[in-house]
C-alpha cells in the first residue's frame, strides 16, 4: 500500500491561532497517521473518501451530521454498488476512520473539503457550510499541510476562505502550508464513469501548492489537469456547469417548438446526434435538479451582479430552468382540459421523483414544485417512486408515495423521472400519459410535455 509523497507537516513549528478565537495547545503538532482528510462526505464527498482508500490511502472521513455518520457507519446510504461494496470495506479497516472530531484532521498531510453550496430561495449563493468548513480548515491547519477546496464556488473563493485567513494565522500558502482548489466533477447514481476515471482539473495559490496537489489527486485520479490559477480552476467549473444549464435550456425550448410542430423531438435529436464534430446531445425534461445545475451559475450570476455584469444568456437560461415546473403544470392543466377535464379535483399521478434517475437525491427537484403547484391548483396528487417514501415539497408539507398507483386511479400521469427497470405497465390504456421524460413512445395515450 501505498502512501502519499507529501513532506511531512513540521513537527516542532507552534502556530499562532487565529485572532478571537480559543487557543488550542500546539506545542507540537499531531503525528500524521492519515494521507487524505475529507471533510464532508455527501453525494460527492464519500465516494471521494472511498476512491481513497481503494487506493491504499489512509483516510479520515469527517462529516459534523451525526445522521449522515449513523447512515454511512450502517451502509445505509444511496451509492452505486461498487462504492456500496467499497463503503463495507471501509468500515471494516482501521485506515477508513470515520470521525466527528474536526481535530481529527490535524493528523492528515492532505484535507480535502467537500460540503453543499447550495442557493437560497432568492438564488443567493448560501455560503454557510463552506464558511464553516474553511474557518474549520484553517483553525486546525498544520504546517506542510494541503488544504484543497472541491466544492463549487465563486471565482475568488479558495482565495477569500482559506489563502487570506491562514496569512492571518501566520501561515503563508506556498511556503507554510499548501492551499489549492479542484472542483469535484462525480455523477453521482451513473456507474458509467469510475470515480478513477474522471480528470481533475487543480491549480494552487502557488506552483508549489499545484505541484502537492497534483500528487494528491494523482493517488487515485487517473489522470489530473493543471490550469495557471486558482481563479482558473474555480471558473472552469462554472463553465462547465453553465454550458450545460444553457445547453439543457435550449433543448427544453427545441422540445416545445418540436410539440407545437408535431415531431418527436428525441429523433431530432437523436438524427443530429449522428454529427461526429460540432454537436452534443443533450435531453429534455420536466426541468433540472440537484445540487449543481439550478444552482451553480447563480454563483457566477451574483458575482458578476456585484461588478455590474451582464451575462443576458446565461440569466435568460436561468430564468427557462426556473420556469420549467410552471410551463408543466400548465401543459397538465391545458391536455386535461383538452379531454374535458378541470384540474380542480383532477387525479394527477408523478412517476418518479427524484431530480435524475437512479439516485434518491431529492434537492431542488422539478416534482416537488409541480406536485406543490398541482395541489394549489386544485388537482388531487400522489407520487411513485422506488427511492423516496416521503417528499416534502417547499411549502413544507410532506407527501406520503402511493404504493399502489393502480389504486390510486389516476385521471393523468406524468411520467417526471425513469429510474431503470421502472414498470409502466400498470397504466391502463385509457389513462392519459404526458411523457415529461420524452422517452416512452411506446405508451398509448401518451402525449409530450
Ligand atoms: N451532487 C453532485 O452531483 C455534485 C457533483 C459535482 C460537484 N458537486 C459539488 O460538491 C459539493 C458537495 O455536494 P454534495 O452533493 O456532496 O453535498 P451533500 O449535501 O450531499 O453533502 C455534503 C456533506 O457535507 C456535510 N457538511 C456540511 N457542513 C460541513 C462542515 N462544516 N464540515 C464537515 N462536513 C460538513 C453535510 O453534513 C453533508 O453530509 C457542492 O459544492 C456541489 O456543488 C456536487
Amino acid at each position: 500500500m501505498s502512501t502519499l509523497d507529501l513532506p511531512d507537516p513540521r513537527p516542532e513549528r507552534s502556530v499562532p491561532s487565529p485572532v478571537g478565537r480559543i487557543e488550542h495547545p500546539r506545542a507540537t503538532e499531531p503525528a500524521v497517521t492519515a494521507d487524505v482528510a475529507i471533510a464532508g462526505l455527501g453525494y460527492v464527498g464519500l465516494p471521494t473518501a472511498l476512491a481513497y482508500h481503494h487506493a491504499g490511502q489512509r483516510v479520515v472521513a469527517f462529516d459534523i451530521s451525526p445522521h449522515r455518520r449513523a447512515a454511512i457507519e450502517r451502509n445505509d446510504v444511496d451509492l452505486l454498488p461498487s462504492d456500496r461494496q467499497r463503503l463495507h470495506r471501509a468500515l471494516d479497516d482501521a485506515q477508513f476512520r470515520l470521525v466527528d472530531d474536526p481535530a481529527q484532521l490535524r493528523c492528515a498531510r492532505a484535507v480535502i473539503v467537500c460540503v453543499p453550496t447550495p442557493v437560497d430561495r432568492h438564488l443567493v449563493p448560501d455560503l454557510t457550510a463552506l464558511r464553516a468548513a474553511c474557518e474549520t480548515l484553517v483553525e486546525y491547519a498544520v504546517p506542510g499541510q494541503l488544504l484543497m477546496l472541491t466544492s463549487t464556488t465563486y471565482v475568488g473563493c479558495t482565495e477569500d476562505l482559506l489563502v487570506r485567513p491562514l496569512r492571518r494565522r501566520g501561515l503563508v500558502a506556498g511556503e507554510d502550508i499548501h492551499v489549492a482548489f479542484s472542483a469535484e466533477r462525480i455523477d453521482p447514481g451513473s456507474a458509467a464513469v469510475r470515480t478513477e476515471q474522471v480528470p481533475r482539473v487543480v491549480a494552487g495559490a502557488t506552483s508549489a501548492c499545484t505541484g502537492v496537489a497534483r500528487r494528491v489527486l494523482a493517488a487515485y485520479a487517473e489522470r489530473v489537469h493543471p490550469v495557471p490559477s486558482l481563479a482558473v480552476a474555480e471558473m472552469t467549473k462554472l463553465l462547465e456547469n453553465t454550458f450545460r444549464a444553457v445547453n439543457i435550456a435550449l433543448v427544453n425550448e427545441f422540445a416545445d417548438i418540436c410539440g407545437s410542430l408535431g415531431l418527436e423531438v428525441t429523433d431530432v435529436i437523436d438524427a443530429a446526434a449522428t454529427k461526429p464534430y460540432g454537436f452534443m446531445p443533450f435531453r429534455p425534461g420536466p426541468g433540472v435538479g440537484g445540487h449543481c445545475i439550478p444552482c451553480d451559475p447563480h454563483y457566477l450570476l451574483w458575482q458578476l451582479r456585484k461588478d455590474r455584469v451582464d451575462a443576458p444568456m446565461i440569466s435568460t437560461a436561468m430564468q427557462q430552468i426556473a420556469a420549467r415546473p410552471t410551463r408543466v403544470v400548465e401543459r397538465l392543466r391545458d391536455v386535461l382540459s383538452r379531454h374535458g377535464l378541470g384540474m380542480p379535483g383532477a387525479r394527477v399521478l408523478v412517476s418518479g421523483v427524484t431530480y435524475k434517475p437512479d439516485v434518491a437525491d431529492l434537492r431542488e427537484s422539478p416534482a416537488l414544485e409541480i406536485l406543490q403547484r398541482l395541489i394549489e391548483a386544485g388537482a388531487v396528487v400522489g407520487f411513485t417512486d422506488p427511492y423516496v417514501s416521503t417528499a416534502t415539497l417547499p411549502n413544507g408539507i410532506d407527501l406520503l408515495r402511493v404504493d399502489d398507483p393502480a389504486a390510486f386511479a389516476p385521471d393523468l400521469v406524468l411520467l417526471h423521472t425513469a429510474h431503470s427497470g421502472t414498470d409502466a405497465t400498470w397504466i391502463p390504456d385509457a389513462t392519459l400519459v404526458v411523457d415529461g421524460t420524452y422517452g416512452a413512445q411506446a405508451l398509448p395515450n401518451r402525449v409530450t410535455l
